[in-house]
């Protein structure tokens, strides 16, 4: 076993490229390059993670989970966004700017919030409020010039400190999502004398293009936000009557989160920029089409074949897509070319954050007993234990015999447990048949995973695969550290982060240390190459040692992850977050760390 062969296994390429990578040197542990780019004395700085939690972990006495978190990945996807719209407008001769914002609700995080707005502000990166809170903290972080939309629900207290921002010099949007908004930014604008520096007007449009990923029945006609055509129509009549048209400089639109098909941002571009081209039609000044966010992160590791949880396109297809839309529009209409602006979230930070968690114990399932009970169901169970691990041992791979096995396994352990319910049967005898049942099941599973050049199990086999053999123990809560994992089901690649060189020998589901059984990781993505599977319940892990921390992380957590997850359940409290970032010449990687919350705290 090598680390390639934990590498194709994990499928660190298919999801991690270019910031995690398996160490061939350090004991095959997952280094991570947080400036994810070849040049060459920046793509020195390499990150043992297993090194570094276990020093953050001591330095902080904490054996908790621990969150790392790295700005510099967030600020290299979002130049990297930034250029590629940059070629894309090159490609198609497009003379359009682009300008990026976070939408913040992603990362509540300050220093990541600062180090892209630093980061980016030569290309005006800017920040996504959407709430109050939201905007003063993205007031806080906000440089001058830069870009910041205000989205969400209005009220005016929001459009009044959405002024305030202006008044500082952000180039600030307020964005009309329903039509009663309308009347606090008339109220709170409508007097502000023409020299003033205003906030912008923004129109939400509701397309009629929806997509099929998860937040898909939340888009098209059924979207909570947007106005439809009637409505738009209205505001611009009632911004004329105002003689504030001047004002209406933006339309956005946002099709949902995590969108998995390229078609549906061709066709919503194709939508809104027609949108775009009909205000412009009507007067308005215009001169920003924000395309909302969407872009989609390649969580299943597999380009395109994990459904909702990959991507059949990458950052370059997107940007290519939405410029030649926008281009062919301009062709049709004769519109100036409008700046683009993109409100990906999820693409930006998903990478800068790595949850990493120690295994604290595994409760094998399945371990051969000493039986001497000589009931007659148990020495039935017995035989085809016999018979199985000859066949297993023989190497012949029948699977109709193996299928055969298991069903007669399956039906004695029913009468097993009707024995049992009778009475007749001991608890003993129960024991034994439910733990030789397990091996049974334990032996199929193993044949299955013989057959050359298939990941399909027999049936009964796959029904009892969902059953982890082991579960092991992670010092973890699912619903505070990943609650779209328990939430939505949101897939996140797991790995170990050491003795990646040694064959994972135990198949584990993760269960955490909260009193819920729905506090879980039983969702893995699949291995690559040419023992390609398409990832289930189980995942491959080693065996604990006496003496030795294992830790396991849970990759591209960064979007939504933190902001969500409540210090509630359970009462266990916010993990610490530690901010690495590459500093200094020559690049290293310094840490910061966020204590967690303590017992007291709670
Ligand atoms: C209005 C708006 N913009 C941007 C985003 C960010 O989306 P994503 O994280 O998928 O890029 C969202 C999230 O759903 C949103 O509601």
């Amino acid at each position: 076993w090598s680390v390639k062969n934990s590498e194709a296994l994990y499928n660190f390429e298919g999801w991690g490229a270019p910031y995690f990578l398996l160490g061939e040197e350090c004991d095959g542990r997952v280094v991570v390059r947080p400036a994810g780019v070849c040049e060459a004395e920046i793509d020195q700085v390499e990150v043992d993670l297993y090194a570094a939690a276990t020093a953050v972990r001591e330095r902080l006495g904490s054996s908790g989970p621990l969150l790392f978190r790295f700005p510099d990945i967030a600020c290299s996807q979002s130049a990297k966004l930034h250029s590629a719209f940059q070629s894309a407008a090159l490609t198609w001769g497009l003379n359009s700017l682009h300008r990026g914002v976070l939408p913040v609700k992603c990362c509540h995080d300050a220093s990541l919030l600062l180090s892209l707005v630093l980061a980016g502000a030569r290309e005006g990166f800017g920040l996504e409020a959407g709430s109050k809170a939201e905007l003063i903290l993205s007031s806080d972080y906000s440089l001058p010039t830069p870009f910041l939309i205000c989205n969400g629900y209005k009220d005016g207290d929001y459009v009044g400190l959405a002024v305030q921002s202006a008044a500082l010099r952000v180039n600030t949007f307020i964005v009309i999502e329903k039509p009663s908004d309308l009347q606090y930014y008339i109220t709170a604008v409508g007097d502000l004398p023409r020299s003033a520096h205003r906030p912008f007007l923004g129109i939400r449009v509701r397309l009629t293009t929806g997509h099929s990923g998860h937040w898909g029945p939340t888009s098209g006609d059924n979207a909570k936000f947007g106005l439809c055509a009637k409505e738009m129509i209205w505001l611009v009549a009632s911004l004329a009557d105002e003689s504030m048209l001047d004002c209406l400089r933006l339309l956005h639109f946002h099709v949902g989160s995590q969108v998995s098909n390229i078609a549906t941002f061709k066709e919503a571009m194709r939508e809104s920029t027609q949108m775009y081209a009909e205000l412009v039609r009507l007067g308005a000044p215009m001169g920003f089409v924000d395309v909302g966010g969407g872009l989609g992160v390649e969580y299943h590791g597999s380009q395109g074949w994990g459904g909702q949880r990959s991507t059949n396109y990458d950052m370059q297809n997107y940007a290519n897509d939405v410029v030649a839309a926008l281009q062919d529009t301009i062709m049709r209409t004769g519109i100036k070319p409008p700046v683009l602006v993109t409100e990906s979230g999820r693409a930006i930070v998903s990478a800068a954050d790595v949850l990493i968690f120690e295994v604290v114990s595994t409760e094998p399932r399945g371990a051969m007993p000493s039986f001497d009970d000589d009931s007659f169901l148990l020495q039935n169970f017995q035989s085809i234990l016999g018979s199985m691990t000859i066949i297993n041992q023989s190497g012949q791979q029948n699977i109709s015999k193996i299928q055969e096995s298991l069903n007669d396994a399956i039906q004695f352990r029913q009468e097993a447990d009707r024995l049992f319910k009778l009475g007749i049967m001991s608890l003993e005898g129960r024991a034994e048949a439910e733990e030789l049942f397990s091996s049974i099941r334990s032996l199929a599973l193993d044949f299955a995973r013989t057959i050359p050049d298939t990941n399909i199990f027999p049936t009964e086999v796959s029904l009892f695969a969902v059953e982890p053999l082991t579960w092991c123990h992670a010092n973890l809560s699912v619903f505070r550290s990943l609650p779209d994992a328990w939430a939505i089901r949101q897939l996140f690649p797991v790995a170990p982060l050491h003795r990646l060189s040694e064959e994972p020998s135990i198949i584990v589901s993760i269960a955490d240390l909260t009193c819920d059984s729905d506090g879980r990781i039983d969702q893995f993505i699949g291995s690559s190459g040419s023992n390609a599977n398409a990832g289930g319940s189980l995942l491959p892990l080693h065996p604990l040692r006496v003496n030795e921390t294992y830790l396991v992380a849970a990759f591209l957590v960064g979007a939504y992850q933190d902001s969500l997850g409540s210090r509630g359940h359970n009462l266990f409290g916010s993990p610490p977050v530690a901010n690495l970032f590459l500093s200094g010449s020559p690049f290293h990687c310094i840490a910061q760390a966020r204590r967690k919350t303590r017992g007291a705290d709670v």
